[in-house]
């Protein structure tokens, strides 16, 4: 079956905007989106490989393990939505196992959409597949092709985690307003954990994050009228245990100045760019976050650390 595209256009923040706006505030920080280009995309790939970043492997074993029972929570006539697809890989584990009605995988970037939809279709024939191109952060309405009984929401990956807290209650309550009576929401968080072990994981020993982190910069310098030292700066990331969230920073080896389109930007030696946030919540933290949402905990999967949870919550 042929997959249906829902183009809405949408609008990417002007890169050289966002970078004077973060730069020019006091700490200075860009904003985590401009990540995911081409380059960014395949290094975080290479994040995902590492021995050091638990993420994805812990995610995988739990749904391995679970599979059997989140698929009877989820229920076969089932219409799933996922927001940030990305390249949809894996919503695969869960189609290899079960039929649903629909799938529909939103994303903002058009090409790396159609062409994911382009491939499920192949291996998915019978599947109905609505893809969306949409900023799932920016409002915007479900098209009317996407029935509103049954709607089950998958966001794993805990991409939550990169939303502050009252972000993620928000974009929860859209999800839930989305979902209707009977929907519910599939998702992956991670949670508080040994701060080593957190260390490690955004900190690995290849360089993949970064690399990762460092290739903002990259961005600024190719494709702005721009003038920066990437290697006068280097990457750290540290558990911030009071709020309990993995900071990303990008430390300024010496005192320095980077030019963005005209504009001197000043560093003090040590002086950082936050980049990125990333929340860890204890399996009660995030209930009562999704509480808050208008969800309730149906049913919690974990690995035998305790280093990730799976949730499966319904409308309260
Ligand atoms: C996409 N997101 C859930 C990742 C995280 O763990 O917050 C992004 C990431 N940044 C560095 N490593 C991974």
């Amino acid at each position: 079956m042929k997959f249906h595209f829902h183009d809405y256009h949408p609008v990417f923040e002007d890169l050289q905007t966002s970078v004077i706006n973060g730069l020019s505030q006091s700490p200075k920080q860009l904003h985590p989106k401009f990540f995911y280009d081409e380059a960014g995309s395949q290094l975080f790939d290479h994040i995902c490989d590492q021995v050091e970043y638990y993420v994805p492997d812990v995610e995988r074993d739990i749904f391995e393990s679970y599979a059997d029972e989140m698929i009877a929570c989820l229920g076969e006539d089932c219409h799933i939505i996922e927001p940030g697809a990305g390249s949809s890989k894996k919503i695969r584990f869960l189609l290899d196992r079960m039929n649903p009605a629909m799938y529909v995988p939103m994303d903002i970037s058009a090409e790396h959409l159609r062409a994911s939809a382009q491939g499920l279709s192949e291996d998915y024939p019978i599947l109905p597949i609505h893809a969306i191109c949409v900023d799932h952060t920016k409002p915007y309405e479900l098209p009317t092709e996407i029935p509103t009984n049954k709607r089950v929401f998958f966001y794993p990956g805990s991409s939550l985690g990169n939303f502050d807290p009252l972000g993620a209650i928000n974009f929860l309550q859209d999800l839930h307003n989305k979902a209707g009576e009977d929907g519910a929401l599939l998702i992956g968080i991670d949670t508080k954990k040994p701060v080593d072990v957190l260390n490690r994981a955004y900190n690995d020993a290849a360089g993949s994050t970064a690399a990762f982190n460092l290739n903002l910069l990259k961005r600024i310098q190719n494709e702005l009228d721009a003038d920066v030292n990437i290697d006068g700066f280097y990457h750290q990331a540290f558990y911030n245990t009071d709020l309990g969230r993995i900071e990303m920073h990008l430390f300024s080896r010496e005192k320095q100045s980077l030019r963005v389109n005209g504009k001197h930007f000043h560093f003090e030696a040590a002086e950082s760019i936050h980049t990125e946030n990333s929340y860890k919540y204890t399996v009660e933290e995030f209930q009562a976050l999704a509480w808050e949402a208008g969800w309730k905990g149906d049913k919690l999967w974990q690995d035998d650390k305790q280093y990730f949870s799976v949730h499966f919550l319904k409308s309260r």
